[in-house]
């Protein structure tokens, strides 16, 4: 199992380019169950997420060939039962219930496990498919699908902390080959839910209204193969520019797209960093004294709740009281103990963090505990005195990819090292 350590107080600048998004990626692998022909995907990240999916589209059938950042995906037969074994690994495996759904008329699949961000039931997607005609049991763990014909419907995806992105994601998925027509009122609009729907209007589907909370498709007998190349990633790059902020003179983040990230860079500019931006690329400088902030997080396009950790990094260096609500996952404050270790001086009340800013953090062993948490970590490291060892690096590795490098190319000091 690796390590990564990484030497405190080395200044960042330079230019750093973005991958294409995993959250945009996974689904839209998935999609590709939906026709027996070839679909063609560019700018996959090479991720152990990005492989567990690929891993899954083979053990349902699909031939996968890949070839760098591009990956060719033919489901010719597909087979409607993925077990435990197959999904436990990745929650995100839920989406290819609505393909699967959608495809076979019927889908095995199980249920997801428990989440360190919190509590993540899939009731919404299960709901939509429900609606669509599907009967739906769980039962030994897993979600048992059947319908002799999904037929097209009005439904409310809208839950208790708002719209949910996979469960839009995975009812659209199934609606595209529904008879009729489906409405999807209180849908997610986030940017990678409008690349799958751009993708699957590529393949034949007819979607409208994506990046708006309703949704109109109508559904078509088949869809066919379609060439696509994947959004940047949006938390890739706002992970890259709270890494400027943080110790930067100077940090331009290339191949992104400004206006799927503008919470963030707002969030920056209130904190008193200097932004600037062209059609595909930010930097982000200093401007003196930087400033607390009262932030929440929300559905797109507010504040998302995946650039949370990262900025509570940044805040707990920041002088001045800073107040952080997390609206989405509310006990998703994972890293706040492990900064807490680093010097840091935080208080949690309830989905609120109250954070004290100090003059200095010092370098310490701490432990990853989910992907974002163990970026801000790494974001840390990079500001703090001496050396801060990150275990469990597994985490960074499924959704960053090659961070510790990529940062090494902006002049942090940063090294993995294997441990047994
Ligand atoms: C997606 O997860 C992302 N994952 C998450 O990113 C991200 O944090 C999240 O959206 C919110 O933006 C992928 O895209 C692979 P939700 P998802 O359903 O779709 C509740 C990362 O770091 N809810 O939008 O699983 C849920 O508990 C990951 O890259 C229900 O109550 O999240 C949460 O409070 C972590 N019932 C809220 O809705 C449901 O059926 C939003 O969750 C579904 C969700």
């Amino acid at each position: 199992m690796d390590k990564i350590l990484v030497h405190g107080g080395y200044p960042l600048s330079g230019k750093i380019k973005v991958s294409g998004s995993k959250n945009s990626a996974l689904p839209i692998l998935a999609a590709t169950l939906l026709t027996r022909e070839p679909c063609v995907v560019h700018r996959v990240p090479d991720l152990s997420d990005t492989n567990y999916m690929l891993q899954i589209l083979m053990y349902l059938g699909a031939q996968v060939e890949r070839a760098s950042g591009t990956v060719t995906v033919t489901a010719e037969k597909v087979n409607s039962v993925a077990p435990y074994d197959v999904v436990r690994r990745m929650r995100a495996s839920v989406c290819v219930l609505g393909p699967l759904l959608a495809r076979c008329n019927e889908a095995t699949v199980s249920l997801p496990g428990g989440c360190v961000i919190g509590d993540r039931p899939i009731d919404l997607h299960l709901k939509g498919f429900e609606a669509l005609g599907a009967a739906v049991r769980v039962e030994g763990g897993n979600v048992k699908m059947f319908t002799p014909r999904l037929k097209g419907a009005i439904i409310n995806l809208r839950g208790k902390f708002g719209p949910t992105v996979l469960g839009t994601d995975n009812v659209m998925m199934a609606a595209v080959l529904a008879e009729g027509t489906t409405v999807i009122e209180g849908a997610a609009a986030e940017p990678e839910v409008c690349d799958l729907a751009d993708f699957l209007n590529k393949m034949g589907a007819r979607i409208e209204g994506a990046g708006t909370s309703r949704l109109i498709i109508e559904g078509v007998k088949e869809l066919h193969g379609a060439e696509h190349d994947i959004i940047p990633d949006r938390i890739e790059t706002g992970t890259f520019l709270v890494a400027g902020a943080i110790c930067g003179n100077g940090v331009t983040v290339t191949r992104a797209e400004p206006k799927h990230i503008e919470s963030v860079t707002t969030a920056l500019g209130n904190a008193g960093y200097n932004i600037q931006t062209t059609k595909d690329s930010i930097t982000v400088s200093r401007n003196g004294a930087s400033k607390p902030l009262e932030l929440g997080t929300e559905p797109y396009p507010g504040f998302p709740t995946d650039m949370q950790a990262q900025m509570c990094a940044l805040l707990s260096t920041t002088d001045g009281m800073s107040v952080v609500t997390e609206n989405i996952f509310p006990q998703r404050y994972m890293h706040l103990a492990e900064l807490k270790r680093m010097g840091a001086h935080v208080q949690i009340e309830g989905p609120r963090a109250v954070i004290h800013g100090v003059e200095k953090l010092l370098g310490a062993p701490v432990m990853a505990s989910d992907l974002r948490a163990s970026a801000a970590l790494v974001l840390a490291g990079l500001k703090a005195e001496g050396v801060t060892e990150i275990s469990r690096v597994y985490h960074i590795d499924r959704g960053y990819e090659h961070l510790d490098e990529k940062l090494g190319e902006l002049g942090a000091h940063i090294e993995r090292v294997k441990t047994k």
